[in-house]
């Protein structure tokens, strides 16, 4: 997954592209780049592997070298997410066609690019491996074999791509406008008072007034002043251009985007202070209004990937135990292959924090398509748990139920977590003033357990493994607990349910392993000892359902630290983005 942003207005683009592409890394940082065409109509590409102070170093060093100021009011930048190709400065976007005429940046995946790579060579010389230098070099050829205007150039090459992607170009031949293009991938263009910005995420956008979702399979042409834009069906002939007067009543008010660290040193700590409010928050949501969603319902299926899938399980537990509801929880990846039967009366409900998690979305097609086949698509809803409301998930749903937790910024998902079971708490039928004193209780941890979190973190990363056990909603939370030490302080970890160890768990257990024990039975801590392994525990008081969140909120912090000790990136994980738009 990667980051797309472009400009184009009445200021001076390159450091206003920069730091709107600051907001993106958390969708990839492993290179970055910009494009822009300066006032004498030259195409400028600037790029550099790692984070953006390289490319901001680069961007420096040709600003000075300039022998005038740089007056560039329009441009498009990139930050990646290595899919095809390694991550180095050869492979970083924008990529050019041969001339240096056109720059393209994309946002997903080409399936079909060695194909016209091969169809385009040897006339062409690629430099790079990835899937996206052949955008640049296929609208080239369709300007100069075919001799198409280079509207036409792009519109006959998004014809040629496969695959889900978004797009910004840049050409000389029109230097005065961006062209952007979508296809089942978000990208949100913003109005400001001096032109328009156009980006994978509203977070880049926090300049702008107004936004609005690029429509899918549209391409728009965007200049300082005015939009206009074409839906490219691809199978029927090329409309002629056309701002489509309704698009007018898309536009709606941005959000206030809290995208500050306000005085934190990391967007993950700050998200987990965030908590406290929002767990208050939701347990005062109204219980009427959240009553009447079981109507009619029989079962109930969540689909999930990875913390939001521990969320889910969690939602397992409650949802039958509290709300009486038969409910089945899916890997999203693995849902389509399971191909389970189809209950009219069975609601599907799809969490992703980002609403833009590849195999959710799959899922969530697949479901509907086969829903819509048998004729019950509206019997029984697909419903969407999440926190972006503009996100391409919500698209695909019934109905949105939104987290309104504000923008996660750190890749590891902390807040969204928390938001999600409590939502799913409520959905199962437990009380407000059940839920209230935890937002109390979870502030009361945060104040008293960080020093502890903090000691136990100096143990934890002495150690070459680290395994996590827990009992009931527990055993849910040390997944997590488990998943946020391997992705926020690389180490390796496991988790498994307390009475799964003597099936074939003890085998791990030796001076090299730490066992991290959540509210486990005396006997079970005894057993792990005598095996030579060290043990730590964590037995929090409280119901359950508030157990399992201070719990996991004391293990947040304990990754935390982790994390910083060995001096690591606490919001940027190697190798790891937010959300994960590829297969
Ligand atoms: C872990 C993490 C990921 C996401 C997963 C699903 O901290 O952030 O495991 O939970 O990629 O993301 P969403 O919820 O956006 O579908």
């Amino acid at each position: 997954m990667c980051g797309i942003v472009a400009y184009v207005g009445h200021q001076n683009c390159e450091s206003i592209l920069l730091s709107a592409l600051s907001h993106l890394e958390y969708r990839g940082y492993d290179s970055a780049g910009m494009a822009f065409i300066l006032k004498n109509q030259q195409l400028v590409r600037l790029r550099a592997k790692g984070n953006l102070f390289n490319l901001s170093d680069k961007l420096l060093k040709f600003q000075m070298m300039s022998s005038s100021p740089i007056h560039a009011q329009i441009g498009i930048a990139h930050t990646r997410w290595a899919t095809h190709g390694e991550a180095n400065e050869m492979n970083a976007h924008p990529h050019v066609d041969n001339e240096g005429r056109i720059a393209v940046v994309q946002n997903g995946i080409v399936h079909n690019y060695l194909a016209i790579k091969s169809r385009l060579s040897p006339k062409v010389k690629f430099e790079s491996h990835t899937d996206t230098e052949v955008i640049a070099h296929l609208i080239a050829f369709y300007q100069n074999e075919k001799g198409l205007d280079i509207t036409n150039a792009i519109r006959n090459t998004i014809n040629d791509l496969e695959g889900d992607l978004a797009l910004a170009i840049l050409s000389v031949n029109a230097p005065n406008e961006i062209f952007v293009y979508s296809r089942n991938t978000p990208l949100i263009i913003g109005k400001c008072s001096d032109g328009y910005w156009c980006a994978s995420d509203l977070v880049a956008l926090n300049a702008c007034e107004k936004y609005m979702r690029l429509p899918n399979d549209t391409l728009a042409k965007i200049s300082a002043a005015k939009i206009s834009a074409e839906k490219l069906a691809r199978e029927t002939q090329i409309t002629e251009a056309k701002w489509e007067a309704e698009w007018e009543a898309k536009w709606h008010r941005m959000p206030v985007l809290n995208i500050q660290k306000q005085g934190y040193d990391s967007y993950m700590l700050k998200e987990v202070f965030e908590q406290p409010k929002i767990i208050a928050n939701i347990a005062r949501w109204d219980e009427a209004k959240v009553k009447g969603w079981k109507k009619g319902i029989k079962s109930v299926q969540l689909i999930a990937a990875g913390s939001s899938w521990h969320a889910a399980l969690i939602g397992q537990y409650v949802l039958e135990k509290k709300a009486r509801l038969t409910t089945r929880v899916w890997v999203a990846s693995e849902y389509v292959k399971a191909n389970p039967p189809l209950s009219a009366c069975s609601l599907t409900l799809a969490i992703s924090q980002s609403g833009e998690t590849a195999d959710v979305l799959n899922a969530v097609k697949w479901e509907r398509k086969r829903r819509k086949e048998q004729n019950c698509l509206y019997q029984c809803p697909i419903i969407a748990i999440t926190n972006r409301k503009e996100s391409t998930l919500a698209q695909y749903v019934n109905e949105i139920w939104p987290m309104n937790v504000g923008v996660e910024m750190a890749v590891a998902a902390t807040k969204s977590f928390v938001a999600t079971l409590m939502m799913l708490y409520k959905l199962a039928g437990i009380k407000t003033e059940e839920l209230l004193p935890l937002a109390s209780e979870v502030e009361h941890v945060l104040r008293t357990e960080s020093t502890r979190m903090r000691e136990m973190a100096e143990q934890v990363i002495k150690f070459p493994l680290c395994i996590f056990m827990g009992r009931g909603l527990l055993w849910p939370i040390a997944m997590e607990a488990s998943l946020k030490l391997t992705e926020v302080a690389n180490l390796a970890s496991l988790a498994y349910a307390a009475g799964e160890m003597k099936h074939g768990y003890l085998a791990l257990l030796s001076q090299e392993t730490l066992v991290i024990c959540l509210s486990c039975a005396d006997h079970q801590v005894e057993e792990i000892e005598a095996r030579g392994a060290s043990v730590m525990r964590l037995d929090l008081e409280g119901e359950q359902i508030h157990v399992a969140i201070k719990t996991l909120v004391c293990l947040q912090m304990l990754s935390y630290y982790a994390a910083k000790l060995k001096g690591l990136d606490v919001d940027r994980p190697r190798h790891l983005a937010k959300s994960v738009t590829v297969f």
